[in-house]
């Protein structure tokens, strides 16, 4: 079962009333990869996304996630979501502790020790734990969400537009630190970005939608060469400049 993808997805259908948004969209995630989702602005990104957690219900299809060793469907997924990342009346600290006291009954001592080593984790302290939202800088509000995403220790995260809104430099630390903590925990990444310095340092493999489906899967450089009348448009400076890069 090794070559089992973690997620494999086919004929997937999903809508609203008379839209419909995923179209028979096929899409296989590899076990330990890190994918990355690009697509226009409103084209079914987060759809996808929140369908394959279960909180979107599908039209049809199938989705099925990869079995765990001991044969449980491997459901232990964390997601960062693209808007509403923390709860602001709630500290770091316990924003990443609601994961767990969701599905675990922990004491509270545990729940601390779980919270702090996942705060080191993201590169953040015990006293960042204290700080409520509103104290916490765009490049830390992500961190703690991304700790929050990992506090079950999921074989499977899914981050929504990760780095949007930061600065190229706090963008390119959180790259990094998304490269360190896969090399570490090897969990599968589904990423949707449209920043094309994580598509490029992060990222396995693209995929692209549109249309309701994936027009281009593989490696970055692949999908630049892609012919779909779509994803040349969305490259279209991209490839001037990845070619620029490579030189
Ligand atoms: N809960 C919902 N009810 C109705 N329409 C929705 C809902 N969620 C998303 N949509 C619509 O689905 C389309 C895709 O949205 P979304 O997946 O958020 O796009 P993006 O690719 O930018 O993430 C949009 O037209 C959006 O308005
Ligand atoms: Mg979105």
């Amino acid at each position: 079962m090794a070559d089992a993808p973690a997620i494999h997805i086919s004929e997937l259908v999903v809508g609203f009333g008379k839209k419909t948004i995923l179209d028979q969209l096929d899409l296989d995630v590899r076990q330990g990869e890190i994918l990355g989702l690009v697509g226009a602005s409103g084209g079914g990104k987060s759809v996808l996304m929140r369908t394959l957690v279960g909180l979107l219900p599908k039209r049809s299809g199938e989705i099925a996630f990869a079995a765990d060793d001991d044969g449980r469907d491997d459901r232990r997924w964390g997601i960062l979501f693209q808007q509403g990342a923390l709860f602001s009346a709630l500290t770091a600290r316990q924003n990443i502790q609601l994961p767990l006291r969701e599905k675990a009954r922990l004491s509270p001592q545990l729940l601390d020790e779980i919270a702090d080593a996942k705060l080191e984790m993201v590169g953040l302290t015990r006293d960042d734990g204290n700080k409520f939202p509103s104290e916490l800088s765009g490049g830390m509000t992500k961190r703690v969400a991304l700790a929050r995403a990992l506090a079950l220790d999921p074989a499977l995260l899914f981050l929504d537009e990760p780095t949007s809104g930061l600065d190229p430099i706090a963008a390119g630390e959180f790259d990094a630190l998304i490269r360190t903590l896969h090399r570490t925990l090897r969990f599968t990444v589904f990423m949707v970005t449209h920043d094309l310095n994580s598509l490029q340092a992060v990222c396995d493999r693209v995929a692209a939608l549109a249309d309701g489906r994936i027009a281009a899967i593989g490696p970055l450089s692949a999908v630049l060469a892609s012919e779909h009348p779509w994803v040349k448009a969305y490259f279209h400076g991209a490839r001037a400049q990845m070619l620029g890069l490579g030189r």
